[in-house]
């Protein structure tokens, strides 16, 4: 037989033994389905990496048990707490032995639609995101594999990630379940949206009027935080200072041309995600309005879309206004994303 053929026909049976493993592994499990408002298309969910109620469930687990970190005091929901849109209220999160970090903690409010994690973009998937926290000295100073070890003889999760996957815990499973919580962590019900895409009478004047200002291009803030999450997915050097000592989306590609860029962030939720910017050093949301209304910092990579506004002070609380609309109490209070 030609060799060619055989290693298509190989090839073949694998893909199939594969999809049908995990089709009948499945089978008995219980799809999930994003709950989005019309028009917004559900995020990209890995083939590989379907969405149940289970592996749901197992992934919430995870990501509230101090057993991930080295010393067992610290889960990701320490510094990813609810209350406050998944993000903590430090300006560096606090790590195991109060070690601190180097930047804010940014919000899981729909992190299913992001592509690239990280304010500098650093990590490419959700599933691969899970180890950088784990393995941080910053964070959970641990290692991956002492993680796997002991779910592998753990009394409960050994059982659960037998039923969700149908082997035995390993660190493929582990990511994928932490990352399938994280996708359902989606908000599309602030009194914004229900103006928006529900045609409810939800906003007042003053955020009808800070909205249109937002969405205009006298400011040009939709123009990086677009619907539906209020980010391009983009990065950015919005002024911040003239010169940074983070050195941002140039620690990961290494060119000069990405010095100072950012990740444009989600502003879903943002009144509850003080304080502000990749090092937290703005505390609320009327230091970010003057900000922005100065025009910020010359540094040589600041966005030509960030220019001095000249907002009259009522136009700033405006639009202070309209940010606050953006918190979506259903998702901060939604008991499915409790332990
Ligand atoms: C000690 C506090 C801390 C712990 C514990 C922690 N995180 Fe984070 N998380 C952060 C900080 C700070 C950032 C931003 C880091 C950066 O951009 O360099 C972040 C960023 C993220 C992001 C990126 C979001 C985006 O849109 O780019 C995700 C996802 C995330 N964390 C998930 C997790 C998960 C899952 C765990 C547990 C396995 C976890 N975190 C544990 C503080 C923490
Ligand atoms: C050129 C793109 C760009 C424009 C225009 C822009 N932003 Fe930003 N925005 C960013 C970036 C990038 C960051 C993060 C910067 C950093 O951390 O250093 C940010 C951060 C923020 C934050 C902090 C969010 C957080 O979680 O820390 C708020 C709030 C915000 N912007 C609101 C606005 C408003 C309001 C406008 C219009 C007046 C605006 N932005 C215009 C790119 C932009």
């Amino acid at each position: 037989m030609d060799k060619k053929y055989i290693i298509l026909l190989l090839a073949t049976c694998f893909v199939f033994a594969y999809c049908s493993k995990e089709e009948t592994s499945m089978l008995s499990q219980t799809p999930y389905f994003f709950n989005l408002p019309p028009g917004v298309e559900n995020p990209r969910v890995p083939s590989d990496n379907t969405m149940t109620m289970e592996k749901i469930a197992l992934g919430k687990m995870l990501f509230f048990d101090p057993m991930l970190s080295r010393d067992s005091t610290i889960a990701c929901a320490s510094c990813h707490i609810q209350s406050l849109a998944f993000v903590d209220n430090k300006t560096f999160s606090l790590g195991v032995y109060d070690s601190v970090g180097f930047r804010n903690a940014l919000s899981l409010t729909n992190v299913a639609y992001n592509n690239l994690f990280f304010w500098d973009g650093g990590v490419p998937s959700l599933e691969l995101q899970v180890i950088a926290p784990i393995e941080s000295p910053f964070e959970m100073n641990n290692v991956l594999d002492s993680v796997i070890e002991k779910l592998k003889t753990h009394p409960y999760y050994s059982e659960r990630f037998l039923e969700v996957f149908g082997r035995p815990v390993d660190k493929v499973s582990f990511t994928q379940s932490i990352a399938t919580f994280e996708r359902t962590l989606i908000s599309f019900n602030s009194p914004f949206d229900k103006y928006h895409y529900y045609n409810e009478t939800t906003l007042n004047e003053a955020q009808i009027r800070g909205k249109d200002l937002f969405f205009s291009s006298r400011t040009n803030c939709s123009n990086c935080h677009s619907l539906p999450n209020f980010t391009n997915n983009g990065f950015a050097n919005n002024g911040l200072y003239e010169v940074y000592t983070d050195m941002g989306r140039r620690r990961v590609t290494v060119q000069f041309n990405d010095d100072a860029l950012f990740k444009i962030p989600t502003l879903r939720n943002v009144a509850r995600t003080a304080p502000y910017m990749h090092d937290g050093s703005l505390p609320n949301l009327e230091a970010v309005v003057v900000h922005y209304n100065s025009g910020g910092s010359n540094h040589f990579n600041k966005s030509s879309l960030v220019k001095p506004l000249n907002l009259t002070a009522q136009e700033q609380a405006d639009l202070i206004a309209f940010l606050e609309s953006l918190t979506d109490d259903e998702f901060i209070n939604n008991s499915s994303f409790r332990p």
